[in-house]
């Protein structure tokens, strides 16, 4: 499958929301995604409903929604009806949902892919109840709540782990890989299995995102 690049409108100048959410799209984004941090499940507070409301009409690319809040059994739904249309996917955090089952159907009834999203030190073993269900496995690579971290490589291990039991695997939900990432490591979250790598800071922090995406795009493709 294609690989797919998200950059995370997070790193965006938010004083020209409807103008970067264009430019995104005309420079080649598979996805934009989303991310939501409350202030409680992570030390930070980004965008919510209301922001999410205007980016689904600004006609962006499909937008992959990554919750970093508490209670995403309550508000998981809130951010599809906010987003419309525009929402592919919704992305919950395994350490803070207490009902992950029951959250996970809501999702899916709802025609949207679900995700769950594992921070670096949660092991893969978690998935093994919920494999079944997800449309797409998260690694994070940097402790959630900031853009501009530092990507921890030690994660990259943990990617090759998965994709070996996805590849082996009858049911096979997307990995997508979160945190860090920029042009000059690309290749190795992309040689690791990664099938939607995002880049929030690597593109947004850049002055031609067209040129960073074709550019990301050869790094990934010769992979
Ligand atoms: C981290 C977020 C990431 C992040 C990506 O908490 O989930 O999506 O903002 O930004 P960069 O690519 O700058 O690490
Ligand atoms: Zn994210």
């Amino acid at each position: 499958m294609k690989k797919l690049l998200a950059p995370s409108i997070l790193s965006s100048d938010f004083a020209r929301l409807g103008e970067e959410v264009s430019s995104i799209k005309k420079a080649g984004a598979d996805w934009i995604h989303v991310d939501v941090m409350d202030g409680h499940f992570v030390p930070n507070i980004s965008l919510g409903i209301p922001v999410v409301e205007a980016l689904g009409k600004a006609d962006p690319p499909p937008m992959d929604i990554h919750l970093m809040i508490e209670n995403p059994d309550y508000f998981a739904e809130k951010f599809i009806d906010a987003g419309g249309d525009a929402v592919q996917g919704i992305t919950i955090q395994y350490e803070t949902c207490k009902l992950l089952y029951s959250t996970m159907s809501r999702i899916k009834a709802r025609g949207v892919s679900v995700g769950l999203a594992l921070n670096p030190t949660t092991p893969l073993t978690v998935l093994e109840e919920v494999f079944d269900y997800l449309d797409m496995i998260l690694v994070m690579t940097v402790e959630p709540g900031f853009p501009g971290q530092k990507f921890i490589q030690s994660m990259v291990p943990k990617v090759k782990r998965l994709r070996e039991i996805i590849d082996g695997s009858e049911h096979k939900p997307l990995i997508e890989v979160d945190g860090g990432i920029k042009l000059d490591n690309i290749r190795l979250v992309a040689d690791a299995g990664a099938d939607v790598i995002v880049s929030g800071s690597g593109i947004f922090g850049t002055p031609d995102y067209a040129e960073t995406i074709s550019q990301m795009r050869s790094e990934i493709e010769s992979s």
